[in-house]
């Protein structure tokens, strides 16, 4: 599975990059704005940080086709590979999803709230799919039909990845981890929740005082 970094805050993106095994970042405008930077400053930060074998994901902003397909190909050539175009999954989206896979550019799905447009999309070939979790919780179980989605992509055959993405807390990443998904893309704060537990810290504070106790030092060798 891949575990990839939903921000753009790349202070963030470091500090997560240095302690777990990450596969890459995604943005959107929303995070892109976030940041108060210049979006092409956000976007220069991330090529330059990333090592190559990392996936990028970026966000076309257009919403007409010609529109959507200008960008996806600016996305595309950012870097030499390992660069992917987000679409939304609109009519005008969906159309350019056809056309690029067509064109051969690396394309992510996106904004998807129902497993059949994510579904559309895998039989137009995008490469990976984004079924919005949190967010189709609105509308029911959002865990059980991004499943819905994984098995559908799987009964049928299709290449398509499933990145689960809009997660608001670690139960929901855990079921969709349990459940198979293939990626996940996750803010740094889910990431942080789900390195951390009370438990660990108070297991090695007592593992550290009882050494000191006997030995009267906090290394295993002297
Ligand atoms: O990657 C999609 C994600 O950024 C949406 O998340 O938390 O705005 O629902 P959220």
């Amino acid at each position: 599975m891949e575990l990839i970094i939903d921000t753009a805050d790349i202070e963030a993106i470091k500090k997560l990059d240095g302690i777990l095994s990450i596969a890459g970042v995604t943005t959107n405008p929303s995070i892109i704005t976030k940041s108060g930077k210049a979006p092409e400053q956000v976007i220069d930060e991330l090529v330059a940080y990333l090592k190559p074998e990392q996936k990028l994901f970026v966000q076309v902003v257009a919403r007409d086709f010609d529109g959507i397909m200008e960008e996806t190909r600016a996305i595309c050539a950012l870097r030499p590979a390992n660069t992917y175009a987000k679409i939304p999954v609109t009519r005008e989206g969906l159309r350019a999803i056809k056309a690029a896979k067509a064109e051969g550019l690396n394309v992510l799905a996106t904004s998807i709230y129902t497993p059949e447009q994510g579904f559309l999309a895998a039989l137009s070939g995008a490469d990976y799919l984004a079924p919005y979790c949190n967010r189709m919780c609105n509308y029911g179980d959002g865990v059980a039909r991004v499943i819905d989605l994984i098995r559908m992509v799987e009964t049928q055959g299709l290449s398509s990845k499933v990145i689960a993405a809009s997660f608001h807390n670690v139960e929901q990443v855990h079921q969709l981890i349990l459940a198979g998904v293939p990626a996940v893309t996750v803010p740094p704060a889910i990431a942080e929740a789900m390195m951390d537990h009370p438990g660990t810290d108070s297991a090695v504070d007592d593992f550290t005082a009882d050494w000191q106790k006997a030995y009267g030092r906090n290394t295993l060798f002297s």
